[in-house]
């Protein structure tokens, strides 16, 4: 059954997961199918970014140049960032009943800076706190993967690494291990290991845990 207080006030769905786990293929799927089905405008929104603030922001974050940023910088304009995205676009949309579905929110700051970077645990939790403003998500799908896998995968699709992506494979097993660490804390964290799926069955995946969660919300194409 949906209650009605669901209905009104939207819903906030996040993917997360380590690089090439297919978080952005997903959540644009999904993103499409709600559309088609009347909810919102068919694209996801990924954080940091969604708005001019943000963008910007991610173009500092992810500049291979910067690589000489302070995890603790780095954990702030992430904060930076999610202030914009959560006053300016989540919050608003879920006012309205809207679905929003992002490629990451908070979870990738616990796995990020948190636990690989290292940053103490109890104050960024805080400060998280401070920037999602209460708007905690209804759903975060975190999509694992075999940092190897990932890292193929990502290959395959001929992109140039950004100032994560260029991390080495230790740095990407203890972003695995801070998402596993942090998932355990979440009461909607629903964790779908990617590593032998097809990206058709990780939608099934996404969309029958969401009919069984929600209902007719989400109803047959
Ligand atoms: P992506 O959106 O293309 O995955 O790139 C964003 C990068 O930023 C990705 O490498 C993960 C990283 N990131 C963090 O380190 N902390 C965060 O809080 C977020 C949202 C992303």
């Amino acid at each position: 059954m949906i209650s009605s207080n669901l209905i009104k006030r939207g819903l906030f769905i996040v993917f997360e997961g380590p690089e090439g786990a297919g978080k952005t293929v997903q959540a644009a799927r999904l993103a499409e199918y709600l559309g088609k089905i009347g909810y919102g405008d068919g694209k996801a929104i990924h954080e940091p970014g969604g708005t001019r603030i943000g963008e910007t922001i991610r173009g500092i974050l992810l500049d291979i140049n910067n690589k000489g940023m302070q995890p603790l910088a780095e954990f702030f304009l992430f904060l930076a960032a999610r202030v914009k995205f959560v006053c300016d676009i989540v919050k608003p949309k879920m006012e309205n009943g809207e679905i929003v579905v992002a490629d990451r929110f908070a979870l990738s700051t616990m796995a990020y800076q948190i636990y690989a970077r290292g940053l103490p645990e109890e104050q960024c939790l805080t400060a998280i706190d401070l920037a999602v403003q209460g708007c905690e998500p209804d759903v975060y799908f975190l999509l694992l993967v075999d940092p190897e896998i990932g890292r193929n995968r990502q290959g395959l699709q001929g992109k140039k690494p950004d100032r994560f992506e260029s991390e080495n494979l230790d740095f990407h097993r203890k972003v695995t291990e801070g998402y596993v660490h942090f998932s355990q804390r979440l009461q909607n964290c629903v964790v779908i290991d990617t590593d032998h799926l097809t990206v058709e069955e990780i939608q099934k995946e996404v969309v029958d845990y969401l009919r069984k969660r929600f209902g007719d919300r989400f109803p047959n194409l």
